[in-house]
């Protein structure tokens, strides 16, 4: 089913200082108009969430967490939970290649992280993909099977509503590698196959499914035209407002809102 609107996130990773984000979240909100068939996301560091989630008019923009931890309070040093995170973003990634291969995530932590988000109200975004190796072994299907099983194990379908899948293909990640669209077309397929088998067909249907991977303004719109593509997962190319407000650009259709102030 192709879904009305279109998503559009931008995983700025540990880039921008608090200073930076503010006057980006500034430069787009000039650039970008609202448009009812774009919901724009934001996953800027943890650091700046609070002050951009008193800067954002949540008409324009939404705001997501790149990470938290999945217990809701406690004795756990260091980390920012999706408890205290309620209000101040609308979404939260989970999963991200860099989280599962640099900081060791496991399956049970990104179960854990997906639950821990719903049950705080913030839709996850969960990110599966393969690696180059995975890939060359012909083992991408199995590595969607079993990071769709790892993370959704205790998701019940009402909860499966809340969340949205992001294809990143690991080996096409801040490269240039972009995924063919073959590639894309047949991984987003084997997602929805296997969440058609976990929850049927409507399900199948319904959920939102990204991809992420090297996108930038010239590839975007062939992605978007892809059947089953929801929307795209951006890294690199959401650094600068105005490169990432063309690609905001190719999502939209038309149904311009003229921007309140
Ligand atoms: P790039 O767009 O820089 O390849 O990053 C993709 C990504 O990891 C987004 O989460």
């Amino acid at each position: 089913m192709a879904h009305d609107k279109k998503i559009i996130v931008g995983n700025w990773k540990m880039n921008l200082d608090m200073h930076e984000a503010s006057l980006y979240l500034h430069k787009l909100s000039q650039i970008v108009k609202v448009h009812r068939d774009v919901e724009v996301i934001l996953a800027p560091t943890t650091l700046s969430l609070q002050s951009l989630s008193l800067q954002v008019n949540l008409r324009q923009f939404k705001l997501a967490a790149q990470n938290f931890y999945w217990r809701d309070r406690g004795y756990f040093t260091g980390e920012v939970s999706a408890t205290q995170l309620r209000g101040i973003v609308q979404y939260g990634l989970v999963g991200h290649s860099e989280r599962r291969h640099i900081f060791n995530e496991s399956d049970k932590d990104i179960r854990n992280k997906v639950a821990a988000a719903i049950r705080n109200g913030i839709r996850p975004i969960l990110c599966i993909g393969e690696t180059a190796w995975e890939k060359s072994s012909g083992e991408t299907f199995d590595v969607l099977h079993d990071q769709l099983i790892g993370a959704l194990a205790n998701i019940t379908s009402q909860e499966l509503d809340q969340v949205i899948v992001a294809y990143e293909p690991v080996w096409s990640i801040g490269n240039g590698q972009s995924a063919s669209p073959s590639d894309v077309t047949s991984a987003v397929k084997a997602i929805r196959k296997q969440i058609e088998h976990l929850y049927g067909a409507k399900a199948a249907e319904a959920i939102q499914v990204l991809y992420g991977g090297s996108v930038t303004p010239d590839s975007a719109a062939d992605y978007l035209a892809l059947p089953g593509v929801d929307g795209l997962l951006v890294g690199a190319a959401s650094l600068d407002a105005y490169i990432f407000s063309e690609i905001i650009k190719k999502a939209h259709k038309g149904s311009e809102v003229a921007k309140e102030d």
